[in-house]
């Protein structure tokens, strides 16, 4: 499931980002040419200490995003310089930029000039399915499509057990079903637009169809060496509980609004 088959083809461009965690810009020849991302990885001790199993939260965040439909920046496991972490893949698409760079004009009513709004509605419950609490505008990715953008989402690493580990509150704490309190301080761009439950319910039922083995098989197929067995456990009792939970949370959030 995970695309391994070519990893170890990457090549260090430059360091991207430092900060707490450092992202390399990386290259490589792909079957369609030249191809560019961004690696990034979490020592053992900074796992420990702020972000749990960053690499399996990115590739499970990812894999589950995929089987939604939601359009996931390509995710692989690669090694760099040594490290075991990931490659977010940059999409080759024209005048790529953040929303948080797009005019305020345009990010305000976003959904006009997308080619398919109903992605977003989409992403928002999502993201409170896998508790992420950071939907920051930079880690949503827009494009030229045309005449009208599309996007694509990347950054999960403070989602699953990278958000428990984060805000240092157990999994399972009612903390995580107020959306509005966790995402506080982390300038969630969708946020905004989450003011009335109904566009929500098609999504929420779709996360709700996802049957267990199905969720089961997407933690399977993350490498033990990135994720332990406790861990995994604990990322499947997560999403589990919230799957069920999910109509409330969503419910909740938009009657605070
Ligand atoms: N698929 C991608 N397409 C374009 N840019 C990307 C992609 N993946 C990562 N980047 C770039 O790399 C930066 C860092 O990646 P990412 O957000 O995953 O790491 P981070 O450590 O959480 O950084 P930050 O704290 O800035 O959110 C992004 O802000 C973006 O500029
Ligand atoms: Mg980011």
């Amino acid at each position: 499931m995970v695309d391994t088959a070519r990893a170890g083809d990457w090549r260090i461009l430059r360091e991207h980002k430092t900060g707490y965690l450092k992202v390399l810009k990386v290259e490589r020849m792909g079957v369609n040419g030249r191809e560019v991302g961004f690696f990034k990885y979490a020592s053992p001790a900074k796992q420990a200490k702020y972000i749990g199993p960053l690499v399996a939260n990115e590739l499970i965040a990812n894999r589950l995003g995929q089987l939604l439909h939601l359009p996931m920046a390509r995710t692989e496991l690669a090694h760099v310089k040594d490290r075991l972490g990931i490659v977010s893949v940059m999409h080759p698409g024209k005048g790529l930029q953040t929303w948080a760079d797009l005019k305020e004009g345009i990010r305000k009513e976003v959904g006009r000039h997308l080619t398919d709004p109903r992605r977003l509605e989409r992403t928002f419950v999502f993201d409170a399915w896998i508790c992420n609490i950071d939907r920051s505008g930079k880690n949503i990715m827009v494009y030229k499509q045309g005449d009208r953008l599309d996007f694509y989402l990347i950054d999960h690493e403070l989602s699953l057990l990278g958000a428990v580990k984060f805000e240092n509150k157990p999994w399972n704490a009612p903390y995580w079903d107020n959306i509005r309190r966790y995402t506080r301080g982390y300038h969630p761009a969708l946020l905004s637009h989450a003011t009335r439950y109904e566009p929500f319910e098609p999504h929420i039922a779709e996360i709700q169809r996802l049957e267990p083995g199905v969720i089961r098989s997407v933690l399977d197929s993350c490498p033990s060496v990135v994720l332990s067995e406790s861990d995994r456990a604990l990322t499947e009792e997560l999403l589990l509980l919230r799957q069920k939970k999910l109509a409330k949370i969503i419910a909740r959030c938009v009657q605070e609004t």
